[in-house]
């Protein structure tokens, strides 16, 4: 049964249409669609209709077959946290969760719905367990369930975007290898570090492309279009515009570099045992040139750019536009995540 992930963006939506042949995933369509008009944080019933139907129309124009959809929800709307508890049997943690979910999420629990996963290796102290807490709110959910519903879509799966980000992109337990990712959106930056095929830390750091541009406009007395512009041909090319884009756009990637070094001491402290050595930058800011090189520079890491089609195989719709799937690999990250979760 062919499934849809679905990267729904407060501005856009990113989407992936996966289906299993033969122990293969093949990728059968795919979309993108942007309008600044669009916004999904509205609370207004009028802006959320619109929302479903610019969903609406998006499916019919890509041609998607199935209603089913996986999706995902912002990392500022989840609370996650690995936590360690007494060793016990999971008829008893089933009992105690709630206790112990109460310490950690700082909201009623009757608000939330709340699941939780065990985490069995190396990492686990004598006599403890691990436990990965997922908690949103209920009336958060309930939102993505009836923007939805207003699409004629059926939400097969609804998780935090750290998770789908980790399943693509992440190690996995045959191949332990930690890695730290780092997902460079429009308003956001998410750094994520997974270990044996689940996230163990994740941060969120409130810059993202939006900044940039505007960082741009305001430095070059440029309007939003124009800045948007310039970072997409220039971004950190120290040689173009006298330096001055590059002098702009450096300090947000500095303190990115920051927030990503500190991840990474945070984490090797309270798991000495387990070293990172590998960063993967994926979201749409991941394609700005010169990025790459920055970080690969400026981190003692093995850089790579996302590429979320490594195991999966394009149809014989989409194989025509192989090269430019590959070089947006980036920017449906995510959506590929979110299918991978279901297909
Ligand atoms: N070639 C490029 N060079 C530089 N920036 C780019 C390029 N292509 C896209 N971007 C930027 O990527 C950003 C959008 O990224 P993405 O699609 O990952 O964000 P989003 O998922 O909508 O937002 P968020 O993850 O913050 O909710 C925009 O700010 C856009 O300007
Ligand atoms: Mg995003």
């Amino acid at each position: 049964m062919p499934i849809v992930g679905l990267d729904l963006g407060r501005h856009n939506f990113r989407a992936v249409e996966l289906e299993k042949e033969k122990g293969k995933n093949i990728l059968l369509r795919y979309g993108s669609y942007e309008n600044q008009r669009l916004n999904m944080e509205s609370e207004t019933k009028e802006d959320l209709m619109d929302y479903s139907t610019a969903i609406r129309d998006f499916f019919t124009e890509t041609g998607f077959r199935t209603n089913n959809v996986v999706v995902s929800l912002p990392e500022h709307q989840v609370y996650m946290r690995m936590i360690k508890v007494p060793e016990m049997s999971d008829k008893e943690l089933k009992n105690s969760i709630q206790y112990e979910a109460e310490q950690y999420i700082p909201l009623p629990l009757k608000e939330v719905s709340l699941s939780y996963q065990k985490i069995d290796d190396e990492t686990v102290e004598k006599g403890k367990m691990n436990i990965e807490l997922v908690a949103a709110k209920k009336s958060i959910l309930e939102k993505y369930v009836s923007i939805l519903r207003g699409a004629k879509l059926i939400p097969r799966g609804i998780e935090p975007e750290t998770i789908a980000l980790g399943r693509v992109l992440g190690d996995n337990s045959e191949h332990p290898s930690a890695s730290i990712l780092v997902n460079v959106g429009f308003s956001e930056t998410l750094i994520i570090i997974t270990y044996r095929g689940s996230v163990r830390f994740t941060r969120s750091v409130s810059v993202g492309g939006d900044v940039l541009t505007r960082s741009i406009s305001q430095g070059l007395s440029l309007d939003y279009v124009q800045a948007e512009e310039y970072k997409k041909v220039y971004g950190l090319d120290i040689n173009q515009v006298e330096g001055k884009i590059y002098n702009i756009l450096k300090p947000v990637f500095d303190n990115i570099i920051l927030e990503v070094k500190r991840s990474k001491i945070f984490f090797t402290t309270h798991n000495p045992n387990i070293s990172i050595n590998r960063m993967i930058l994926s979201g749409g800011t991941a394609l700005m040139p010169g990025l790459f090189f920055y970080m690969a520079n400026n981190l003692d890491f093995e850089v790579e750019l996302a590429n979320p089609w490594k195991n999966i195989e394009f149809s014989e719709k989409v194989i025509s536009q192989k090269d430019r799937l590959l070089e947006q690999g980036p920017i449906y990250t995510t959506a590929v995540g979110l299918a991978l979760k279901e297909v």
